[in-house]
């Protein structure tokens, strides 16, 4: 990355309409954006920042103004809105300018985990039984209680509460009023894994891809009582009892069997969903050791603090060097295209 010119772009609908921030500027919401300027700017790059406003266009000028070597994707969102994280990639490539991580079509087809799911299991990949249900409609008849009902098209726990554990029909019903009248799509209903909660990150392209040592989410201080998932709290409310009680621990102790089939469950989703760079994939291991799909994530969080910078520390990545090796692989990418 040295001597590089890296644009690091991020969506903030509440930047104020003034245009050209310096990072000075940016705000308390920029914590992310600011720690890999740092990280970057150790690596001797410059990092210039590039703010989106609410329904401003003006950063497409900017990126193009910035004349960069490369643009560090940090949002996942546009204009605020998680659905239109893919047009906001699709508008990165159509200004022809190297930007990390997934494109449109990788985004697309993730952030939908009712197609998500059709594409895995069409694949012979497991992933609970179940798929998107619309409030009235039936769901899956012969899906067994209890089940998980979540948003379709969301991310980072949204949605996510512990009532999304559903036991009667009621409840299940319910629920699925509940996702849409709160956020106006179909909920995904599933199986509920009673188990394990490991996830694999993974960076690379084509040959070069590469499964980092599993994490495990610590259940063992949650909430006496309560169905154990990562509920919004939990991933996002510090010092709340669902927050404290579910520790990531990396590497996560698996067996060398349960390893190699996440690891090529993980290598074939990152593939089939057209990721790029980095990915994430989440698994619940149910009694019997089978490891299921949860979640296939494109361009999952890269603070200095989240799962996938956890993961490339235990192979000797610092903070600085994950992020240059993300640049790199970016680059490379579009350098060979
Ligand atoms: N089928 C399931 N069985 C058990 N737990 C689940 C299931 N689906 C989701 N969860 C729990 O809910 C959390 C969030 O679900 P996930 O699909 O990963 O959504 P997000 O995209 O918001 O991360 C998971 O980390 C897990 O704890
Ligand atoms: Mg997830």
């Amino acid at each position: 990355m040295k001597g590089k010119r890296i644009a690091v772009l991020f969506d903030n609908p509440e930047a104020s309409s003034e245009r050209g921030p310096t990072w000075e500027q940016c705000g308390d919401m920029e914590e992310a954006a600011r720690a890999v300027r740092t990280a970057l700017e150790s690596l001797g790059a410059e990092a210039i920042p590039i703010v989106i406003r609410q329904n401003d266009y003006g950063f497409v000028d900017e990126l193009r103004e910035a004349k960069a070597d490369l643009i560090f994707n940090l949002s996942d969102s546009l204009f605020g809105e998680s659905q239109y994280e893919p047009t906001l990639a699709g508008i990165l490539e159509t200004l022809g300018m190297p930007f990390t991580g997934a494109g449109s079509r990788g985004l697309s087809l993730a952030l939908d985990k009712g197609v998500a799911k059709a594409i895995l299991r069409s694949h012979g990949l497991a992933t609970p039984e179940g798929g998107a249900v619309y409030p009235g409609e039936e769901a899956i008849k012969t899906l067994p209680l209890p089940a998980m009902v979540k948003p379709s098209a969301e991310d980072g726990s949204i949605g996510i509460a512990t009532d999304s554990v559903v036991r009667t029909k009621e409840a299940l019903d319910e629920r699925v009023r509940y996702i849409w009248e709160n956020y106006r799509q179909p909920a995904l209903v599933e199986r509920y894994v009673e188990g394990r909660e490991i996830n694999v990150a993974l960076w690379g392209n084509g040959d070069s891809l590469l499964p980092l040592p599993p994490s495990e989410i610590d259940f063992s201080e949650f909430p006496e009582g309560l169905p154990k998932v990562v509920t919004l709290n939990a991933k996002w409310t510090e010092g709340s009892p669902e927050y404290e009680g579910t520790r990531p621990v990396c590497p996560a102790e698996v067996s060398p069997d349960l390893l190699e089939k996440i690891n090529g469950t993980a290598l074939k989703a990152f593939r089939i969903f057209h990721l790029h760079d980095f990915g994430r994939v989440d698994f619940r291991v149910d009694q019997e050791g089978r490891p299921y799909v949860i979640d296939v994530n494109p361009n999952p969080d890269i603070s200095p603090d989240a799962g996938f910078s956890r993961a490339t520390a235990v192979v000797g990545y610092d903070y600085p060097a994950t992020l240059g090796e993300i640049g790199r692989l970016a680059l490379e990418r579009f350098d060979t295209r």
